[in-house]
């Protein structure tokens, strides 16, 4: 199974190459991969061209796709007509504008060490009933490897604020996964200097996972009250000018927060220009501050799905692992009817993932990682959305 479906260069200027899928065309960066050229067979990513594939390898692929590519996309346009609902109106505006695509990323927590001390979060510092791991640069290594092997071309690698890993460590595990595999590289490690992120940057990570968390200042201050919430907006946005795809949003159902708030989350996000939004449920955490509020509603978080959508036709929404946990595959599905297509599947050596224990009970922690993906593009294929990332 491949998570994306190669396309040929018909054209190329500048940094931009046009890339033909059965008919449709595609534009794409080419800046991570040298000696490209018209006529070559290629996977693209997140709008970038990661990979040139041999003509071989291209047809192999091509040929599992060309009966259900345009099947998909008609199943998904009859589940798209006459909207009547505000979910079903999102449905209808993410398939006009993003078409059936849904991009399916892996992702690696490679430590659980955090310095912070946010008070919804089960991996903060003052946890200390929590056993702690991190992952070394070999180790990381061979998940990305394993990840690969299953045919996912793009990978978020996230931690807690973790000192252990300095500028120089972070650098140099970007640096060692480019030079094995040609993947998209989203890096999601907290607040660190631009410097960096640059620093990541130019080791040839192009993706960067970093949450506001919240846009309300008063609720700012009171679940992460040792940090400021200008100083990571602004961090964000200069990890938008240093040249990421910047995936950034909230949570949701956060004690004091309200129906405006999430409104005001949603146009934080946009003005940000996230290239995907990522926010799900609150969900409370028994040895946190927050361990006796309330997690939200599945409408709550439906209708802020539904709401981001109808503001960002063009955005790509996740769906979220916290909105799995809480209401399971069937909520994931709900969400890609109400205006998601994105979706993240854990990769996480199995003996780690339950110790990435931001909340309780996390989805896909004993799941391994073929039936997770046979789940997902099962799900997919059931609502006529095919598992790539052609759009930018
Ligand atoms: N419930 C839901 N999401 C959480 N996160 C941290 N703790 C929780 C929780 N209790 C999210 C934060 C963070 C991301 C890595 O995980 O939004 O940015």
């Amino acid at each position: 199974m491949c998570y994306a479906i190669p396309g040929r260069v018909v054209d190329i200027s500048g940094r931009t190459a046009v890339i033909d899928y059965f008919g449709e065309r595609r534009r794409a960066y080419i800046d991570l991969l040298e000696d490209v050229a018209i006529g070559d067979s290629v996977y693209a990513q997140g709008g970038f061209l990661i990979r040139k594939i041999s003509q071989k390898e291209a047809d192999e692929v091509l040929k599992t796709w060309e009966d259900i590519f345009f099947k998909l996309k008609e199943q998904d346009k009859k589940l798209a007509h006459n909207p009547k609902n505000l979910y079903e109106r999102a449905n209808a505006i993410r398939q006009e504008h993003q078409d059936n695509s849904c991009c399916v990323h892996g992702i690696i927590e490679f430590s659980n060490f955090c310095r912070c001390d946010c008070f919804y979060c089960g991996i903060r510092n003052g946890n200390k009933d929590l056993r702690r791991y991190r992952m070394e640069i070999p180790e990381i290594l061979s998940a990305v490897d394993e990840a690969v092997s299953h045919g996912f071309q793009a990978l978020v690698l996230q931690s807690g604020e973790d000192p252990y890993y300095s500028d120089d460590k972070l650098e140099g595990i970007v640096q060692n996964i480019r030079a094995r595999h040609p993947v998209l590289i989203f890096v999601s490690v907290g607040e660190r200097s631009a410097d960096a992120y640059k620093r990541m940057y130019d080791a040839g990570a192009r993706g960067v996972l970093l949450r506001f968390e919240t846009s309300n200042q008063e609720i700012y201050k009171k679940i992460k009250p040792a940090s400021s919430m200008d100083l990571r907006l602004n961090l964000i946005r200069s990890l938008k000018d240093i040249g990421y795809l910047v995936v950034t949003g909230f949570l949701i159902g956060l004690p004091g927060q309200r129906a405006d708030d999430i409104m005001k989350d949603i146009k934080t996000t946009s003005d940000l220009g996230a290239e995907m939004f990522s926010f799900g449920p609150f969900i409370p955490h028994p040895q946190t501050p927050l361990a006796t509020e309330k997690a939200p509603s599945l409408k709550k978080v439906l209708d802020a799905v539904a709401n981001a959508r109808i503001m960002n036709p063009s955005a790509k929404i996740l769906v979220t692992t916290a909105l799995e946990t809480m209401w399971g595959i069937d909520g994931a599905k709900s969400a890609l009817m109400a205006g998601a297509n994105s979706l993240m599947i854990n990769v996480t050596p199995e003996k780690y993932r339950l110790l990435y224990d931001i909340y309780p009970g996390r989805f896909g922690t004993g799941i391994k990682i073929p039936e997770h993906i046979d789940m997902v593009v099962g799900l997919l294929r059931s609502i006529g959305r095919a598992p790539t990332d052609l759009s930018i």
